[in-house]
């Protein structure tokens, strides 16, 4: 059986270690593009060489072109601009829009049968982007974030209960942003749900941290944004894709009237297998969820038509 192939498009922080967690977990062979002349060429160069001593046994390639990406079985796309201190998401809107349309096209005439999956922010409309230039079907194309705000929330679980995060789960639903829905009644530790574990005022602080998870990293790095987590979460994904794991884990998928919303990618819980979005998980919400979904849905709307393609 040949071996995967993946592209990370944007050799930055989170591309770059998301190729180094990627020829650690030996998921398959990395093409690593960039615009900057011999970034990704270097950073690929070194991560081929610690092959022999990381004992991984995947080519690792650098390019500024789409030549080497030719037929990739899955796309991770991280190119854009990250955001500053202060700064939030939705500012970043304009400018990762053209990035991100315009590594789409070179991606999808290179690999027409690849999965895409989004990184660049803000994560919702940037996957709808890449949907829409691409005219791949909605199980192909689908953004990173649902998994990284449900380990953001499962990591201060941990924390706040001193227990191992491996016991932990959480879900976190919504746009990646200030309007994400955090779960509590489906977050659990060992299949106890926590609000059994903690007070209310517990719970209400993690969510709020969980909420301004990405800005408390940005507060403390100033130059960027979380990069570890966000690349290890899409790597997870890539994973469950290429094994055909058939995971269960909230990612933002274009929804075509589930929970009463229709045409945005919002996070939802899904079954990401060989088949990519193979299921959308439609659980018994609220109403008080159900509207902070809306809510939340409502504003990647909103951003999604201040873009023109
Ligand atoms: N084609 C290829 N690469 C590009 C393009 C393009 N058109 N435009 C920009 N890039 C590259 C940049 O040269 C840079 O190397 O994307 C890379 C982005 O890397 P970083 O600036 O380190 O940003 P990073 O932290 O990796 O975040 C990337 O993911 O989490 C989101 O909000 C974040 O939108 C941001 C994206």
């Amino acid at each position: 059986m040949a071996r995967a192939k993946i592209t990370i498009v944007g050799a930055g922080n989170v591309g770059a270690t998301a190729a180094h967690w990627a020829a650690t977990k030996e998921l398959g062979d990395v093409v690593l593009v960039d615009i900057i002349e011999g970034v990704p060429q270097g950073k690929a160069l070194d991560l081929w060489e610690a092959a022999p001593v990381g004992l991984f046994d995947c080519r690792m390639i650098g390019s500024n072109s789409y030549e080497e990406t030719a037929d990739s079985d899955v796309v991770i796309i991280t190119a854009g601009i990250a955001r500053k201190p202060g700064m939030s998401r939705d500012e970043l809107l304009a400018t990762n829009t053209n990035i991100v349309k315009s590594v789409t096209e070179e991606c999808v005439k290179a690999s027409p049968n690849a999965f895409l999956i989004v990184v660049s922010n803000p994560l919702d409309a940037m996957t709808w982007v890449a949907k829409q230039v691409s005219g791949f079907p909605k199980e192909r194309v689908m953004g990173m974030a649902g998994m990284l705000d449900s380990a953001r929330f499962r990591s201060f679980v941990a924390l706040e209960l001193d227990v191992s995060v491996e016991d932990t789960f959480a879900l976190v639903m919504g746009g990646h942003g200030d309007t994400m829905v955090p779960l509590p009644r489906y977050s659990t530790v060992a299949g106890i749900p926590i609000t059994e574990l903690m007070t209310p005022e517990q719970i209400d602080r993690i969510v709020d941290r969980t909420r301004n998870a990405g800005a408390e990293i940005v507060g403390f790095l100033k130059t960027g944004s979380a990069y570890y987590s966000p690349a290890a979460c899409v790597v997870e994904m890539a994973e469950a894709i290429i094994k055909d794991k058939k995971r269960i884990t909230p990612c933002a998928a274009y929804l075509e009237g589930e929970y009463g919303i229709d045409g945005v990618y919002v996070g939802v819980p899904i079954k990401l297998g060989a088949g990519g979005v193979e299921e959308i998980l439609e659980l018994d919400l609220t109403d008080e969820e159900q509207a902070m979904l809306h809510k939340s849905a409502d504003h990647v709307r909103d951003l999604v038509d201040q873009i023109s393609l």
